[in-house]
């Protein structure tokens, strides 16, 4: 099972704050059945000085002083593949190089939506990214919009056909699956995301997660889930060698 949304490097963002951070979260991860997860660091592109080079940069340097310590302490932990969740602005949609911010050796791109109520030139603006820039897309934690944005505008996103991310946390709270329901079912939510940030500020819950999908989002979600989460190791696997 992989975790495609999550924020364990450490000193990046808001996420992890330290490297011993870091390994606990990921022995969590295992011990609650993951086996790969992405490492996808907030990437927000506010003004030109915010360089996609630059991150991508202190990002890997991040990951290697991680892996640098893993390795020294011989731990069996959850492959991490390198990524990032990027925010959708006008600023990185005018940006050079913005294909290096997705997952590695892919074109799949983990893409947040703006928290604001969103407008039918927002949809454009991420199919016109996606469409331009030979960009596959994951939107992330669709259940983190449903308090604000309406059933209409929901239509228009998921009928772009984008493959979308909820976080495992999204179990607990019946009106976000109420509202996700038609989506659950259609086969367009396929990954599921800790979007842990560390031990205290959302650490992973796919313990609670796999005990409460069943009853919340049926057998088909759960095949799904599982089907695409096998599709992407697989593929992660082939193209990193
Ligand atoms: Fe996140």
């Amino acid at each position: 099972m992989i975790d495609t949304h999550s924020h364990i490097l450490p000193k990046l963002d808001d996420g992890s704050r330290n490297i011993d951070e870091s390994i606990a979260i990921l022995k969590i991860l295992k011990e609650q059945g993951i086996t790969h997860v992405i490492a996808t660091p907030h990437f927000k592109m506010t003004d030109k000085s915010n360089s996609i080079d630059e991150f991508i940069i202190k990002r890997n340097e991040s990951y290697q002083n991680l892996k640098n310590e893993i390795d020294k302490q011989g731990l069996d932990l959850p492959k991490i593949i390198l990524g990032a969740e990027v925010l959708l602005t006008m600023d990185f949609v005018e940006a050079e190089d913005k294909e290096k911010l997705c997952i590695e050796n892919t074109n799949i791109m983990l893409i947040e939506l703006p928290y604001y109520e969103w407008q039918s030139w927002m949809l454009r603006m991420l199919r016109d990214l996606c469409n331009d820039n030979d960009i596959e897309p994951i939107i992330a934690h669709a259940d983190r919009y449903v308090d604000f944005i309406s059933n209409d505008m929901f239509e228009k996103l998921f009928s772009l056909g984008y493959k979308t991310q909820v976080n495992a946390e999204f179990v607990n709270d019946k009106t976000r699956v109420k509202r996700l329901k038609k989506w659950l079912k259609s086969g367009q939510i396929c990954y599921i995301g800790s979007d842990t940030h560390g031990i205290d500020f959302r650490p992973p819950t796919f313990d609670n997660y796999f005990n409460k999908i069943k009853k919340t989002a049926g057998d088909a979600f759960i095949q799904n889930v599982s089907k695409h989460s096998t599709e992407l190791i697989k593929k992660l696997e082939n193209n990193l060698g």
